[in-house]
């Protein structure tokens, strides 16, 4: 569909490529192509796509075909040696519906990349576009050699090449690893102390004390869906059982947005099945009070967009309504969602509402912490310098005028470009010095390589359960059904555990697990130094 030809045939766009970027082609030597397209980012652009090379392929993709994009690519200048890109084979207008799909990295040497997979849409000719996105950072790109084949439906996509990606500090013998487990043993563990006494309250020695942890204190969540809770299917009950299983918390993913408590028996199910998690033990976060933008909201709505006064009561009764509602019942609250991204309320009615969400849910509900909740901020390699920013500045805005902001929420939506460790770990901090809770609200790894995904859910879990102000980590779904990256689930349709769902196994009830046999001393006095929790402890002496 494109030739080898086609990187000179690269255009530099974007809205912001005229001001920041600059163009030229340059000839190549000892490559399987002799010109590349060399572009020199002189500004991180404010969205990765302010500036990006486009090209557009002149046939039709089908459904079902198989295709190939290949290019390659080197750094020839960055502030750290490294270049990054986001790749892609889209629909070139309108929803960009990517048919492939890479974030990509190089530094100064040539590397080839190869994005395989098949078409999930037809895409008629003049649709598509091979499109390269570059405003991350400030960076000079070479481009050549790019090609895009069609084999057709018959192809055989898994003998194709794949470029793979990784992260740093995924190695086993990593530096951060042995930090975070010092960490991990300060905040997360205390000293358990059992004395076992006779009937007259004297000391037994050496007496065998069984301490056996029932259920961690830090909430390790998921979404979860009412439907599921609810149910009487056969299904309904295995997911109910895995998620009793694996979880001590949960939120709604979409039970609790005001389109779900728009229907006519949606709250009263969303507390039917608050009833259910309750009586499993399970702490629930409340997702969402306000996601500022009509598309999530009722489509009645909008018809208030040019009445602001109407709008400010009505969005304002929704928030008191509903944190009323399930008031006493709900951990904390995401208030305020996505703010960055979400314009159209701040546009109406002045970003100094947001305030006045967190005051009407704390009149509402005391009880419940109140959050704010943004994705973009750990994700992509914390690249997302606009994003990042507006954050910060938002959080700093409400804290200024003494808004009762509680907590920093953390979508943590992954793509390929998994985020470094170390680089979570410096994001964290960077947000700590609000002395808020954190909390990763939304997490899911969505890469198609299992392992790859198991290896970073664990590094990430381990990240998170290190930092001190981390107070929470929520995993956005867990069953393929109901996740909405099915990819990215912990469970296949039938139950059967991916790799991540053993890594996340592992880790909260092997490694992070107390389960112990101890042996009392002289004075009837066994310690052991165990992860915070419910315990069951049993002594089966005698005299005890
Ligand atoms: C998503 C749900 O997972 C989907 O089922 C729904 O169609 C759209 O919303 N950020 C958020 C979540 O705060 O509420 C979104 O959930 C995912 C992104």
């Amino acid at each position: 569909m494109l030739d080898t030809d086609a990187a000179v045939g690269l255009r530099v766009v974007g809205d912001e490529a005229a001001r920041i970027a600059s163009s030229q082609v340059v000839p190549v030597t000892g490559q399987p192509f002799t010109q590349a397209m060399r572009v020199d980012v002189r500004e991180a652009g404010s969205r990765p796509w302010s500036v990006l090379l486009v090209t557009r392929p002149n046939s039709a993709v089908r459904k079902g075909d198989v295709l190939l994009l290949s290019f390659y690519v080197r750094c020839a200048a960055s502030m750290t040696g490294e270049m990054t890109a986001g790749a892609q084979l889209e629909r070139n207008s309108g929803d960009w519906h990517k048919v492939l799909e890479l974030p990509v990295g190089a530094r100064d040497a040539w590397a080839r990349i190869d994005i395989p997979g098949v078409a999930d849409l037809d895409l008629a000719a003049g649709e598509s576009q091979v499109s390269i996105h570059l405003g991350h950072q400030r960076q000079t790109v070479e481009i050549g050699g790019l090609t895009l084949t069609n084999f057709g439906p018959n192809g055989d996509v898994k003998s194709l090449p794949r470029t793979r990606f990784s992260y740093d500090g995924r190695e086993l013998d990593a530096a951060w690893r042995a930090d975070a487990a010092r960490r991990i043993d300060e905040f997360r563990k205390a000293d358990l102390t059992v004395r076992v006494v006779d009937a007259n309250g004297a000391g037994v020695p050496g007496a065998a004390v069984h301490v056996r942890m029932k259920r961690h204190a830090f909430p390790f969540g998921t979404a979860v869906v009412v439907e599921e809770i609810l149910g009487s299917e056969p299904q309904n009950a295995q997911y109910r059982e895995k998620l009793v299983e694996l979880f001590n918390a949960a939120v709604f993913e979409n039970d609790m947005k005001w389109p779900a408590l728009d229907q006519p028996d949606g709250p009263e199910r969303a507390l039917r099945a608050l009833d259910w998690l309750d009586s499993q033990g399970i702490v629930t976060r409340g997702h969402v009070l306000v996601w500022p933008n009509f598309e999530w909201n009722p489509e009645w709505l909008r018809a208030l967009s040019g009445d602001p006064e109407k709008l400010r009561t009505i969005v304002g009764d929704h928030v008191t309504t509903t944190a009323s509602r399930f008031a006493g019942r709900i951990t904390d609250w995401d208030v305020l969602n996505e703010p960055f991204t979400n314009r159209d309320f701040a546009t109406i009615l002045g970003e100094g509402e947001y305030a006045r969400w967190f005051d009407l849910s704390k009149s509402a509900d005391p009880s419940a912490k109140r959050f704010i909740n943004d994705f973009g901020i750990l994700e992509g390699n914390a690249m997302d310098r606009a994003h990042i920013d507006h954050y910060e500045q938002t959080i700093r805005t409400l804290i200024d005028q003494g808004a009762p902001l509680d907590g920093i929420g953390f979508q943590g939506h992954f793509g390929y470009l998994l985020t470094s460790p170390d680089v979570l770990l410096k994001t964290l901090d960077r947000f700590a010095v609000f002395g808020k809770e954190m909390k990763i609200t939304e997490l899911d790894v969505n890469v198609d390589d299992p392992q790859l995904q198991a290896d970073y859910l664990r590094d990430f879990l381990t990240v998170c359960f290190s930092h001190r102000q981390v107070t929470g980590v929520t995993q956005w779904g867990f069953w393929a059904p109901r996740h909405w990256r099915p990819r990215a689930a912990l469970f296949d349709a039938d139950f059967t555990p991916r790799p991540a769902a053993i890594a996340y196994r592992d880790l909260t009830f092997k490694t992070w697990w107390t389960d112990q046999t101890l042996t009392t001393d002289a004075q009837g006095t066994a310690v052991v130094r165990g992860f915070l929790g419910d315990y069951e402890i049993t002594t089966p002496h005698a005299d005890a």
